[in-house]
């Protein structure tokens, strides 16, 4: 993946001309009286072009999206100069679409906010230029968003969950552990090591050609394991749950996709098919995949509420356990998460799927949170950039590594 580890300055993209006009576009609501906050979120990190309007009590008064997974799925991943393209070509639509859908016109926001870090650069700066033309114009503070920190709070929009609570982000691009304590207080218990699950799930579903079976032709590879897991016996292959050994919260998935590469292979030898026809094995295999990668996260998910527990960082009752990301979305890998939280007495919490994913809500949402406590809000943009690389909070995996805490 083309991430830069270090900080760009920005590039101009739609002209002042086009700004305006796009401005000129709305028109005012008379009689209509905003008494919330209201904050426009700007989300171009990656894939999505993502906007959404929100008040301060939580209301989405408006959103539209465009996702570019169909481009690149024929692509076989994400070109970035494609990527910044795409998100050139749709920024002003849709966050004109969800200023439309919100009957917000631009002069009544409180500000704007959008993501900055971390994420592809190409992609980052188009949302940045696009939000600081629009902020010079309008003349409203803007609050730079961490993506990490959006998805993290995205579950105080839709439930009513106070400080601390831990959250695990589980997808295609992100694989973290982190203890929530405040609006900008977060604590890094543990990380991928190397891919996201659904990066490896997503292998693994290409690598079996679930495109070509008939029932999973539309699905995502995470969610067409899922469904031929069901059909499949996860005790046939014998798959080794990563770093078993590392008592810490760490996760590691290319190893596991690398043996199940050996096994595709060697069961393709045996079935005597050729590499892209679907092995009669492949509902076993996906089962054994989805039963290694939920036990390897429910594990270290289960390490990081000990560990908590024991330093006094959490409650040891009723502590939430927010659950996110695509693949949270899995409901083996859901369940495997709630056998932890039981034994543990959290309680597991998931926003609903839209929610999960890439949006502009959770931008926006940030953006509230923000102004309420006063965070990180800029009336002078002069020098701000965005940054590809960017760890969330403050990173005590080593610590928790050192604690060694042994999970029954
Ligand atoms: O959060 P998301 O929509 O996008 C980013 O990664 O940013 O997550 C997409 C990932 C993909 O890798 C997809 O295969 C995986 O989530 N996914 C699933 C399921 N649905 C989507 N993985 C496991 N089980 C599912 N049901
Ligand atoms: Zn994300």
């Amino acid at each position: 993946m083309l991430i830069l580890n270090k900080t760009v300055r920005v590039f101009s993209i739609p002209s002042k001309r086009k700004i305006y006009e796009f401005l000129g576009s709305f028109t005012f609501h008379p009689g209509k009286l905003f008494l919330h906050k209201l904050v426009l979120g700007i989300e171009t990190s990656c894939d999505d072009t993502a906007a959404a309007v929100v008040d301060e009590t939580g209301n989405v008064l408006g959103e539209a999206i465009h996702s570019q997974t169909e481009v690149h799925l024929k692509t076989g991943g994400i070109i970035p100069p494609v990527a910044q393209q795409l998100h050139r070509e749709n920024i002003q639509r849709i966050v004109q679409e969800a200023l439309s859908a919100s009957r917000v016109s631009p002069s009544e926001l409180s500000a704007i906010a959008t993501t900055t870090k971390p994420g592809l650069a190409l992609s980052l700066g188009v949302g940045l230029s696009f939000s600081l033309q629009l902020v010079d114009q309008l003349k409203k503070p803007f609050i730079p968003i961490h993506h990490m920190e959006a998805h993290a709070l995205t579950i105080r929009l839709t439930n009513n969950v106070e400080f601390p609570f831990l959250v695990l982000l589980i997808s295609g691009g992100h694989c973290l552990l982190a203890l929530v304590r405040g609006v900008s207080d977060f604590l890094l218990l543990g990380k991928s090591l190397d891919i996201a699950p659904g990066d490896m799930l997503d292998k693994v579903a290409r690598r079996l050609s679930l495109r070509k079976h008939p029932e999973c032709s539309t699905m995502s590879g995470g969610k067409a394991i899922e469904h031929l897991a069901k059909q499949g016996n996860k005790l046939l292959f014998d798959l080794k749950p990563p770093m078993h050994r590392a008592k810490n919260c760490d996760f590691s998935f290319s190893g596991l996709q690398n043996v199940v590469d050996k096994i595709i292979k060697q069961k393709e030898k045996e079935e005597g098919i050729e590499v892209g026809q679907i092995l009669s094995s492949a509902a076993d295999i996906a089962a054994a995949v989805q039963h290694t990668t939920a036990c390897h996260i429910a594990k270290r998910t289960h390490r990081a509420i000990l560990f908590c527990q024991q330093r006094g960082l959490l409650a040891q009752t009723n502590a939430v356990l927010v659950a996110s990301g695509g693949v949270a979305s899995n409901l083996y890998i859901r369940k495997a998460l709630e056998i932890v939280t039981n034994l543990t007495q959290c309680i597991l919490l998931c926003p609903p799927p839209r929610l999960c994913t890439d949006n502009g809500v959770m931008i926006a949402w940030n953006g509230i949170e923000r102004l309420r406590a006063g965070l990180g809000i800029l009336h002078d943009t002069e020098g701000i950039r965005y940054e590809p690389k960017c760890p969330l909070g403050v990173d005590i995996s080593k610590e928790v590594g050192e604690a060694a805490i042994k999970v029954p």
